[in-house]
């Protein structure tokens, strides 16, 4: 199978050269796009949207139709695999993600086990093949999943949490259940993530969201660790491509260099860190992925612009060599209008082409 059309993407991760700095958006398809809330209000609620493949690919090219991005994310929500162990995920409207059995007695923690993605997620695996048609080899498609340890939090806490207090106690007091959680975690991430990969997703993205929320040691031990598992156990090339990975832990500007010995191909930065100073820290280890503040959105069409060549030109000249892919420092906000989106894609994408 021949590489995609655009593929800018891959090149960049893979840190070959580009014609320009590929673009795409964390959240890309979601709910600052009125075409999204219309299929999600089609679609009742946002798990029935993940888990109907012909609606989760229609959003999946909703921001693909509106700007010239670089690459297609799979549509669907880290939570799923937790919801596929059994923990019953819902959405309470304007609370953000539940479970209906959170983890927390040690005995469903001995029972808990990793689920067969053929079996329980078959859903996300349609999704992936629905949508690798409906792109026809224009642009690669991203699979991705939480963190063992992200997933942990949710699966602790029960949801969202201020503090993730629940979670922290479990990890200070009784580290042997939290390590045999992240045992089970890690290799329902690295089956799922395999079976997007054999499905025809083309890059992987571990989101790390909560690490950066933990001690220094604690980083290493519980979450680094198990993404260094996971990535051990990746397919490492498919259709006779390199599957390329990248790991965002959000606020772990910190531990670049441990980040870029697990093996990855890149790392994901949000805006607290110096991209320039992290491509000097990594050096030709990995690429590196980010960092515009999703708030930098907010302002005006010129603001955004310059804040765009900022991060462009704190990464280095656009001198034909990869290894930088534009993203924002986290998630796009709801409340972004589409118009800064334009602006954002079109300035990266002038400002680093070179003739
Ligand atoms: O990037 C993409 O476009 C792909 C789709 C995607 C979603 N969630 C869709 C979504 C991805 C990659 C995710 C990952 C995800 N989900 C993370 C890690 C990324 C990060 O933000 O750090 C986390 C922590 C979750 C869990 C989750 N799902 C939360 C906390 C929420 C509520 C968020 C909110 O703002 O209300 C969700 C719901 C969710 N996942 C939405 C979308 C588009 C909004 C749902 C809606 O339509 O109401």
């Amino acid at each position: 199978m021949a590489r995609p059309k655009n593929d800018n993407f891959l090149r960049a991760l893979l840190r070959e050269p580009v014609d320009y700095t590929p673009t795409w958006l964390m959240r890309q398809a979601g709910r600052y796009l009125p075409e999204y809330n219309e299929t999600r209000r089609r679609a009742g609620n946002f798990l029935n949207l993940c888990k109907n493949p012909g609606l989760a690919c229609e959003v999946t090219l909703q921001p693909l139709a509106r700007f010239p991005l670089d690459a297609a994310i799979l549509f669907s929500d880290i939570l799923t695999v937790p919801d596929a162990m059994g923990l019953g995920l819902y959405f309470a409207e304007g609370e953000g993600p539940k479970f209906e059995r959170p983890l927390r007695e040690e005995w469903a923690i001995r029972d808990l086990a990793a689920p067969d993605p053929d079996a329980h997620l078959r859903y996300v695996l349609d999704a992936v093949r629905e949508i690798r048609r409906a792109l026809d080899n224009s642009v690669p498609l991203i699979g991705f999943s939480g963190s063992p340890f992200t997933l942990a939090c949710y699966m602790v806490e029960g949801g969202g949490s201020d503090d993730f207090r629940t979670v922290k106690t479990m990890l200070y007091d009784r580290p042997d259940l939290l390590h045999r959680i992240l045992e089970v975690n890690a290799q329902a991430v690295t089956d799922y993530l395999n079976a997007q990969i054999e499905a025809g997703a083309q890059a992987v993205q571990i989101f790390d969201t909560w690490g950066g929320m933990l001690s220094h040691a604690a980083y290493r031990e519980f979450s680094l660790a198990y993404m260094q598992r996971v990535i051990e156990g990746l397919i490492k090339s498919h259709d006779d491509e390199r599957v390329p990975c990248i790991v965002f832990t959000k606020g772990g500007g910190q531990w670049l260099e441990a980040i870029a010995a697990t093996g990855c191909d890149a790392i994901g930065v949000d805006w607290t860190t110096d991209l320039g100073e992290a491509r000097r820290r990594v050096g030709d280890k990995v690429a590196l992925q980010g960092n515009l503040d999703p708030m930098a959105l907010f302002a005006s069409n010129e603001a955004v612009a310059g804040e765009a060549r900022r991060v462009l030109d704190n990464f280095g000249p656009a001198d034909g060599k990869g290894g930088h892919v534009f993203n924002l420092g986290h998630g796009i906000s709801q409340y972004t209008a589409p118009e800064r989106v334009s602006v954002l894609v079109e300035t990266v994408r002038q400002h680093s082409r070179h003739s």
